[in-house]
């Protein structure tokens, strides 16, 4: 019996590994996870060169849908989940979702968490931010999202660039008040 359901939103940001690893620790959580994947994302997978992006995906989703299929179970409010998690979230998703555009179905489902008061985290990678990006990232948490950049913090004494991934994935996951040991906690984490 899995926990619960989880929908993750991949879209084209830098740090597609954020997206995967959500996914693998969310799964190994015993969540459902229902994995939507931009266009974008995919083209930013090949041009970052991430190529186990699609099958490590497969691997660690219940379902994964391309961004289109808007007939899919989870492009409803009826579809009984959790809540949802943009990693990462590219800056025209966000404007997407804090302007109420469900063109695809991440800004669908992601606009359907916070009409429902279902939880929405948005981790947003992108620098810098201008005026409309922090204008954006406002309206979303005004809606009762979460806006949590992709900052990986030093004070955890990261020694690899997977460490500085599972900083930012945990992060998230404490946003969605899901429990986990990801990275060290302050202050255990002091040297
Ligand atoms: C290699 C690469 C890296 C990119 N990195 C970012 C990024 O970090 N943040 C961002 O907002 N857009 C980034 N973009 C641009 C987005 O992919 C582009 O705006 C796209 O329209 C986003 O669409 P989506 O949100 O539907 O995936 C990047 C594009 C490429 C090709």
């Amino acid at each position: 019996m899995a926990k619960g359901r989880v929908i993750i939103g991949i879209t084209g940001a830098s740090g597609l590994q954020y997206g995967v690893r959500a996914a693998e620790v969310l799964s190994g959580l015993g969540f459902d996870v229902h994995t939507v994947v931009s266009d974008w994302a995919k083209k930013t997978a090949a041009a970052e060169g991430y190529p186990a992006f699609a099958s490590g995906l497969k691997k660690y989703s219940k379902k994964v849908y391309d961004e289109d299929a808007l007939g899919a179970d989870i492009s409803s409010s009826s579809f009984d989940v959790y809540g949802m998690i943009i990693i990462p979230c590219s800056i025209k998703t966000m404007a997407e979702v804090a302007s109420g555009i469900a063109s695809n179905l991440i800004s669908r489902s992601a606009l359907n968490m916070l009409r429902s008061r279902k939880r929405l985290v948005v981790v947003v990678r992108e620098a810098p931010l201008g005026m409309i990006e922090l204008e954006n990232a406002l309206r979303i948490t005004r809606a009762g999202g979460i806006i949590l950049p992709a900052s990986p913090a030093f004070y955890s004494h990261p020694k690899s660039v997977e460490d500085m991934i599972d900083f930012v994935v945990g992060k998230a996951l404490d946003a969605m008040s899901i429990s986990h040991n990801m990275y060290p906690r302050w202050p255990s984490a002091k040297k």
